[in-house]
């Protein structure tokens, strides 16, 4: 078995049930304390305690296929009548990091894809550039389903979908989030900042670090903002990779 965090979480998931089956005192060192402290704090108890409130069942979800089966023909808002697809979710099921935009557009409505679009076409470039494959993060967006005439979504539609957002986000447990662009940001942290003042920090979202950064559709309008995207891009794979090295560490 290959020596990593994951492993060892196992291993000691494995002992505490060892443990608990034998009814005996469980000890644990200190590091593995410190281990599993850190995995809590990045992780998601903060939205798991959010789904425990709610009676469906996607909140039972095991995988992400299963989640996307049970919600994929949600009609909880009018948005569900009108989609030409649901648009659940790509990428790596245990990404580090998840890309959340704020909803599907034309493209994505039809092909049933998030970021597919000549936006999405650049950030997949713009990830390469960083050293990072499509199909090693994870995209989603906030609303499962294309508003009309890619209008910004409303806080009923939101109220509706983003406890799907966290379902996914609690079964792929990444250690950052990046938000696409100030509606996906300022919708999820529930504010009304601008993109520049969004930009300069780093938040918490349900305890996981939460970035915010262009709407890839703005660069395609503005392409002189392209190398500050990609500098919030570098930082955020600083952050991150700060974060991994911290966990060697220990
Ligand atoms: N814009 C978004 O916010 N999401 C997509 O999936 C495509 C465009």
């Amino acid at each position: 078995m290959e020596v990593n965090l994951e492993n060892i979480l196992k291993k000691i998931e494995d002992f505490f049930q060892y443990q608990s089956e034998l009814n005996v005192p469980i000890y644990l060192p200190e590091k593995f304390l410190e281990i599993i402290n850190q995995q809590i704090k990045l992780n998601t108890q903060f939205i798991d305690s959010f789904l425990s409130k709610i009676s469906e069942p996607f909140v039972g979800a095991k995988s992400l296929s299963e989640l996307d089966s049970l919600i994929n023909k949600c009609v909880k808002c009018s948005l569900g009548n009108l989609r030409k697809n649901f648009v659940f979710g790509v990428g790596n099921p245990n990404a580090d990091i998840v890309f959340v935009g704020e909803a599907p557009g034309a493209d994505e409505d039809e092909q049933g894809e998030p970021f597919v679009g000549k936006a999405g076409k650049l950030l997949t470039e713009t990830l390469s550039t960083l050293g990072f494959r499509r199909d090693e993060v994870y995209i989603c967006n906030i609303l499962k389903c294309r508003p009309p005439n890619n209008r910004d979504p409303l806080p009923a539609e939101v109220e509706k979908c983003e406890p799907y957002l966290l379902k996914q986000l609690s079964l792929i447990k990444p250690k950052i989030i990046v938000a696409l662009g100030r509606i996906a940001g300022n919708t999820l942290l529930k504010k009304n900042e601008t993109l520049s003042n969004l930009r300069k920090n780093i938040f918490n979202y349900y305890d996981i670090p939460f970035f915010v950064t262009f709407h890839p559709a703005a660069i395609l309008r503005n392409p002189n903002w392209k190398r500050d995207f990609e500098k919030d891009l570098e930082i955020m794979k600083e952050f991150y990779l700060s974060l991994a090295e911290k966990k060697k560490v220990l």
